[in-house]
């Protein structure tokens, strides 16, 4: 089958290669992949890994074969997983407790966006407590995990402010306020998902109330965050991490609440680019660069 491969000396870092076809362990089903999307880390890994390593998280499919042992899903459904690699290919075997079901709703188009962007929206916010009346910041808003955190915290009844843009989508998905800079922000906040980092941490912590805390999911500036006593918005802010890959829980309930969010029209994925994946290499070019214009680059296989 034909499969993406790491090139360091290719443009994107990426070539196309025949490989053999997965061996599910006996937890796994093999899934024909249809669409899948790209993530800001797997940039980063492109860079360090080997020649011949296989890239690929985000992806929806149809079973083509069931795990061994019975579990999740029949042959012939329509499903969305989160693998751990190898996914930008024709077929991938993934773990059942990583597969989630899609409503006949819930495209997979849609579904590829949801796996890694989808899961850490979701579960950072979680690390804030209940959201119902707090007020949120989501930091790099206009991107695949601040679209899904913004709309996520709103549904879950929070009092949202957006820093990045476009301000007009941001408050389309319910941002009560639009900021371009933290700076721009009253303090008194409960919550904030961090996904810039460096100097745009310091200054979300300076703005949390007491107890507050910030999820910091990712690191889009590389610059260091500095922080004194003195920068925290008062006794008992937290600072913590959030690592999609390490959580160690299973993913199939939480996908399966996000394709089902969907489904209801709750949830709106963001495709800013849709293409086919022999496209991929200018897709993660345009990732790099900046140039998608936020939300999430889907790749289809037909
Ligand atoms: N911890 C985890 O498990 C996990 C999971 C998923 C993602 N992440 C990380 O989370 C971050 C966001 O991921 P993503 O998928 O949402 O990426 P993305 O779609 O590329 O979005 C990044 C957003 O940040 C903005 N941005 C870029 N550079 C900035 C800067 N210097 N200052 C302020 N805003 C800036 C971008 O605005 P422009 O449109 O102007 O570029 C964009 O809105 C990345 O660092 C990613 O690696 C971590």
């Amino acid at each position: 089958m034909r499969a993406v491969i790491r090139a360091g000396d290719q443009p994107g870092r990426i070539g196309f290669d025949d490989v053999d076809e997965p061996v599910p362990a006996p937890d796994e089903a093999v899934i024909a992949v249809r669409a899948f999307s790209v993530n800001r880390g797997e940039l980063s890994l492109l860079e360090i890994r080997p020649d011949g390593w296989r890239p690929g998280q985000d992806v929806a499919g149809e079973i083509v074969v069931a795990a061994a042992d019975g579990s999740g899903p029949p042959v012939g459904a329509r499903v969305v997983a989160r693998a751990d690699q190898a996914g930008w290919a024709e077929r991938v075997a993934v773990p059942t407790d990583r597969i989630a079901v899609l409503p006949d709703a819930v495209s997979f188009e849609q579904a590829a966006t949801l796996p890694i962007a989808g899961l850490t929206a979701l579960r950072s916010l979680r690390m804030g407590g209940p959201l119902l009346g707090n007020r949120v910041m989501v930091t790099g808003a206009g991107g695949g995990v601040g679209r899904f955190a913004v709309e996520l915290a709103v549904d879950a009844g929070a009092r949202v402010t957006a820093v990045g843009h476009p301000a007009d989508e941001l408050r389309a998905l319910g941002a009560a306020e639009v900021v371009p800079e933290v700076e721009a922000v009253e303090a008194g906040l409960a919550l904030v998902v961090d996904a810039v980092g460096g100097p745009v941490l310091t200054a979300s912590v300076k703005r949390c109330r007491p107890g507050g805390t910030v999820v910091l999911v990712g690191a889009v500036t590389q610059e260091p965050a500095t922080l004194r006593l003195w920068d925290f918005g008062g006794h008992g802010v937290s600072i913590t991490s959030f690592f999609s890959a390490m959580t160690g829980a299973r993913d199939d309930e939480d996908l399966g609440t996000l394709v089902g969010l969907i489904a209801e029209g709750r949830l709106h994925p963001h495709i800013s680019h849709l293409a086919d994946w022999s496209e991929l290499a200018e897709t993660l070019d345009l990732l790099r660069n900046r140039k998608l214009g936020g939300g999430k680059a889907v790749l289809t296989i037909s």
